[in-house]
């Protein structure tokens, strides 16, 4: 019974939870935060051993003439010659939820 109450709470608080941001920030947590870190500034627990190393994403300079679909293309496909790997596997709702969330990085948004 515990856990039905507890299952229902998450329903609850997940919907409450519904902006897109939110959803994004999962997104991020789960699949991208070891590298680019929790602040987007490229310095997460995997960063250090790889080459090149991760853009930071807080600087206004990496966003320069970005465009949305560009960031969701380049996440979609990977970089090629780096540890950026291809998610393919992201539903459209999720790829705009990240891309929404990784521009809150910025730091002249
Ligand atoms: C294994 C480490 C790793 C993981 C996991 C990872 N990245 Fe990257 N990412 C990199 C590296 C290294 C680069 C290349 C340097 C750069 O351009 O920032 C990169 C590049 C990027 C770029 C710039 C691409 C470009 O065209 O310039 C974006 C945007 C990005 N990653 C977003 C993400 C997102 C979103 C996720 C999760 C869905 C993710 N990355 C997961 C390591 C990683």
């Amino acid at each position: 019974m515990p856990r039905i109450l507890t299952l229902f709470a998450l329903l609850i608080s997940g919907s409450a939870l519904a902006a897109d941001t939110e959803r994004g920030k999962q997104v991020y947590t789960a699949n991208c935060m070891a590298c680019h870190g929790t602040q987007g500034n490229g310095q997460g627990p995997a960063a250090m051993a790889l080459t090149p190393k991760p853009s930071d994403f807080t600087q206004a300079a990496f966003w320069d003439g970005r465009s949305d679909e560009a960031l969701a293309n380049s996440v979609k496909t990977g970089k090629p010659g780096t540890s950026m790997a291809p998610f393919p596997q992201l539903t459209e709702k999720d790829m705009a939820s990240l891309v929404d969330y990784l521009k809150t990085f910025n730091s002249e948004s």
